[in-house]
């Protein structure tokens, strides 16, 4: 697989100073700019929509990875790939069928992700392998940045990894990634990377984007 991307998630950032965070965190070598947007209902809080999504797509080159924790994400997914989404995730518990979700997502030009929260097995990404372009493998149960990473979680990865097997998807992993974990996520086949509170909590942002590559 390709090298290992970083995605630092904007949830962790100060949302009225948004467009200069977008720039250091461009300036300090991410490569992708993970959205977390959240409904309130999906999970117990509430953050930010397609406009967020539109007021960032024409300050930054780097791609926006887009994950929906939002319920019915089959009603807004056009919009958020017309706001500039690049990759949209969502969790298909949430949506009425999944299925038309991931159809909608990548008639629109997007690449399509599911999302599968730490109780949620393997075989429920087995009946979308032919069809998306991403599995997001969630690490601490979606709503808040700044959590415990779940150590279990990466038992998954075997399974995973060998549902993949020769498909071009990227694998990707959210919640409580740190400079201490990373280096296991990333052996176990991992490729990107979200951090929230690890990249915004840390004095020097360019060095933690480094060492989490590492
Ligand atoms: C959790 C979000 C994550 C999270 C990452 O609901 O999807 O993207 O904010 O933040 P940290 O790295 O702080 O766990
Ligand atoms: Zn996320």
């Amino acid at each position: 697989m390709s090298k290992v991307m970083i995605a630092p998630s904007v949830l962790s950032a100060n949302f009225a100073k948004m467009g200069e965070e977008i720039a250091d965190l461009e300036r300090c070598g991410a490569d992708m700019i993970h959205c977390d947007v959240m409904d309130g209902v999906y999970v117990p809080n509430i953050t930010f929509g397609i406009k967020m999504v539109a007021d960032i797509k024409p300050i930054t080159k780097l791609p926006l990875d887009v994950h929906l924790m939002i319920v019915e994400p089959e009603k807004y997914v056009e919009r958020f790939i017309d706001a500039g989404a690049d990759i949209v995730s969502f969790h298909p518990e949430a949506s009425k069928d999944a299925h038309l979700t991931v159809r909608k997502i990548k008639d629109k030009g997007a690449k399509a992700a599911i999302a599968l929260n730490p109780d949620i097995p393997v075989s429920v990404a087995k009946e979308y392998i032919e069809e998306v372009d991403m599995i997001l493998l969630m690490s601490v149960f979606p709503g808040f940045g700044g959590q415990k990473f779940i150590e279990s979680v990466l038992d998954k990865t075997i399974e995973i990894k060998a549902l993949i097997g020769n498909r071009n998807i990227e694998l990707e992993i959210d919640g409580g990634i740190n400079t201490s974990n990373v280096g296991e996520v990333i052996k176990r086949g991992i490729n990107i990377v979200v951090a929230g509170n690890t990249v915004f909590k840390a004095p020097d942002r360019k060095k933690i984007i480094a060492d989490l590559r590492k």
